[in-house]
């Protein structure tokens, strides 16, 4: 893929003034969108006035160096931090949300690298945690073993020997596949991946990235959090830059390149041409 990539964004034409560029094609309304998040730990200011917005249908890469606040972000909107200020929008509708399982019930998935499943369980086990379908007093297994195949089809996911085997026998990469998998077959509408490729080898990465594209294709929006810059662009629609805890720069991904990224994440700012073309949101 080219550096500098310059086609017109997605959304149309870049915005004035260096206002964030969300809307989808046609304007629509970003399926979250979250304005002057803050949020501190004691004396730790860990999140600064953050504007974000998530559209469906779109892949939004989280960037930032260690520290920058990824996490903390992902975690107020997962429900596990509660922001000190800020707004959050669902649809269009002011949320709070307050705690995992709200986020969860709103249809809020998020993928951990290792702290998704259980490694005692079987796929089929780890699909259904604490949301058994049950057949009168008795679980259905059949029931449960169907649909995780399905969606595990669906997905494309097609290396896996046996939906009953324990994920302590999964790869790196086919974990994380079942953890996608997971948040697929519980409609949600929007899954937040945190680095889910940094322990994977070559093969591993590339099918844990078509995973991402097909939950796109599917219609949800994408949040993946990544200090590689390959897959960044490889499968990002836009880009969100997090430096200590400032958003710095937000748009689509034509308006960056590799170089203007860097920058962003390691200064916050970028003199670059092609970051500097009125498309990013600049926050100072
Ligand atoms: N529970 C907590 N208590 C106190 N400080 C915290 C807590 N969680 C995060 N922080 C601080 O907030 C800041 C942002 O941390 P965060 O984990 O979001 O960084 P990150 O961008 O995810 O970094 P990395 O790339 O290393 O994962 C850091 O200074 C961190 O020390
Ligand atoms: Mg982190």
């Amino acid at each position: 893929m080219s550096l500098t990539r310059m086609e017109e964004p997605a959304g149309g034409a870049p915005a004035p003034g260096g206002q964030a560029l969300a809307n989808g094609p046609g304007g629509a309304e970003p399926l979250l969108k979250l304005r002057g998040i803050s949020k501190h730990f004691g004396a730790v200011q860990a999140l600064y006035g953050v504007d974000l917005d998530l559209p469906a249908g779109h892949v939004t890469a989280l960037c930032g160096d260690n520290g920058a606040g990824k996490s903390v972000l992902t975690k107020v909107i997962a429900g596990i931090h509660q922001p000190d200020h800020g707004e959050m929008y669902w649809e269009g509708r002011r949320v709070h949300i307050r705690s995992p399982k709200e986020a969860a019930s709103l249809g809020i998935e998020t993928v951990y690298q290792d702290l998704a499943l259980a490694d005692n369980l079987d796929i089929v086990q780890n699909m259904f945690l604490g949301r058994e379908r049950m057949s009168r007093f008795t679980l259905n297994e059949d029931s449960m073993e169907r649909a995780a195949a399905e969606t595990l089809a669906g997905l494309h996911v097609t290396t896996v020997r046996s939906i009953r085997q324990p994920v302590a026998t999964l790869s790196g990469g086919q974990r994380q596949a079942v953890a996608v998998a997971k948040a697929v077959m519980w409609n949600s509408k929007l899954v937040m991946l945190d680095e889910p490729t940094a322990a994977l080898g070559v093969a591993q990465t590339r099918m844990v990235l078509d995973l991402v594209e097909r939950l796109k294709g599917h219609g949800l929006a994408v949040m993946v959090i990544s200090h590689n810059l390959n897959d960044v662009f490889e499968v990002a629609d836009r880009v969100a830059v997090l430096h200590l805890g400032r958003m710095v720069a937000q748009g689509w991904l034509s308006a960056f390149n590799r170089e203007s990224v860097v920058d962003f994440m390691t200064t916050g700012g970028s003199t670059r041409e092609v970051a500097a073309s009125g498309s990013n949101q600049r926050r100072d």
